[in-house]
């Protein structure tokens, strides 16, 4: 009899070359380089190039001068509600500029670049738009990477460069992370001949689950509870007592270490200096892991990414309903990169379900 894979759990897809995620020894590489090695190395933009073209660039990549809205797009920001999530105002203003952009299959790199410069200028533009402000000049951008400008069309103003530094390091570690939901979910898209956009909005789709696009809000906010270094161990125990779980800590596929963890807590000291709450965040950390392997000693359960996203993300001065959209765009290399080599592959995905339901002699 056939068997079922619910969740599709341990089954090969199929095959890439784009990154390795090795659980058992915590490595993570794209396209044959470690991420601790990548986040020193360059520009997200250069981490971009590398998952679209397969090598890392000699010069700098084609990021496109930023470029006003495309009106359509514009008048639909303004139409939503100002009590939207920002990442479901990202996915309609995708699916917008997909139509007016014309964007067709099959997926280009080009596609891909000028996918990179819309998104941090729609998210700006209904962030503040939200709030009652206008979206801000476009040329201001001028010069800044994807990161900063995310930072500048949210804020209006020319980030601060150990912020925008800090946010291009996020971008780098989140911009890809193999067959998880929503890249899988836009390769099946694009296996059927359907175009970029379609794919990204179908990814955004998969990335707003709970299950997936995760909540470094959430580490914030029970840090937040803890008040200070001096509660938090008291408060944690009593979490652990009542069968809560740590946020920021464990991860289904990395069990001795979470690599992009490393990753990002380097960006958060650096970028922490007097700041109380990444302190805090410091000083919590070795506790948790104390009274984590105390409750589990049979079981390895890490710091993860999420918890030092959070710590960086806070730090850029980004309000929590802006982390999600953040990991969105940082996403969205990986995205485009699996997108390319979907269409290459050019065949369609379409696995079978097992049929467990009535047969007719059941109707009988
Ligand atoms: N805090 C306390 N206990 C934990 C934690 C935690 N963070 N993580 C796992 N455990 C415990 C569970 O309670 C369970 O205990 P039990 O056997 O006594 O019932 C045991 O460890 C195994 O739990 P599973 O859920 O089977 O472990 P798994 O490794 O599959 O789960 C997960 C991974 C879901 C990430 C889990 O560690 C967790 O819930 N962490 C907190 C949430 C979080 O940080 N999520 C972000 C993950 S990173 C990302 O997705 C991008």
């Amino acid at each position: 009899m056939d068997v079922a894979a619910p969740g599709l759990e341990g089954v090969i897809a199929d095959e890439t070359t784009i990154s390795l995620v090795d659980g058992e020894s915590g490595r993570l590489l794209y396209r044959g380089y470690r991420i601790e090695e990548l986040v020193g190395r360059g520009t997200y933009e250069q981490t971009v190039a590398l998952l679209l073209e397969g090598s890392w660039p000699a010069g700098t990549p084609p990021l496109p001068d930023p470029a006003p809205l495309p009106a359509a797009v514009d008048a639909t920001l303004r139409s939503l509600p100002g009590g939207a999530s920002p990442l479901d105002a990202l996915r309609t203003a995708v699916s917008v500029w997909g139509i007016v952009e014309e964007i067709s299959y099959p997926p280009h790199p080009n596609q891909a670049w000028r996918l990179l410069t819309f998104a941090p200028a729609a998210l700006g533009a209904f962030a503040r738009l939200r709030g009652g402000e206008e979206p801000v000049d476009q040329e201001g951008a001028g010069g800044l990477g994807v990161a900063g400008r995310y930072l500048y069309f949210v804020s209006g103003e020319r980030p601060d460069p150990a912020a925008e530094r800090a946010l291009d390091a996020y971008f780098t570690v989140g911009a890809e992370h193999g067959f998880n939901a929503s890249t899988f979910a836009l390769r099946v898209i694009i296996s059927t001949r359907s175009d970029l956009a379609s794919g990204v909005v179908g990814a955004i789709g998969a990335l707003k689950g709970p299950l997936h696009g995760g909540a470094p809000s959430e580490v914030e906010a029970q840090l937040a509870e803890m008040g200070s270094a001096e509660q938090a161990e008291q408060w944690m125990r009593e979490a652990l007592a009542r069968g809560e779980r740590l946020m920021g800590f464990g991860h289904r596929v990395y069990r001795a270490r979470d690599p992009r963890a490393d990753a990002l807590r380097k960006v958060a000291e650096e970028l922490a200096g007097d700041d109380e709450w990444l302190l805090l965040a410091m000083e919590v950390e070795p506790i948790a892991l104390r009274l984590l392997e105390e409750r589990h000693p049979d079981r390895q359960l890490p710091t993860n990414v999420e918890y030092y996203a959070s710590a960086v993300l806070r730090g850029t001065g980004l309000t929590p309903d802006l982390y999600t959209p953040a990991f969105a765009v940082a996403r969205m290399a990986g995205w485009c990169a699996h997108a390319l080599e979907q269409a290459e592959k050019g065949r369609l995905i379409r696995p079978r379900a097992r049929y467990v339901g009535p047969t007719p002699e059941d109707r009988r």
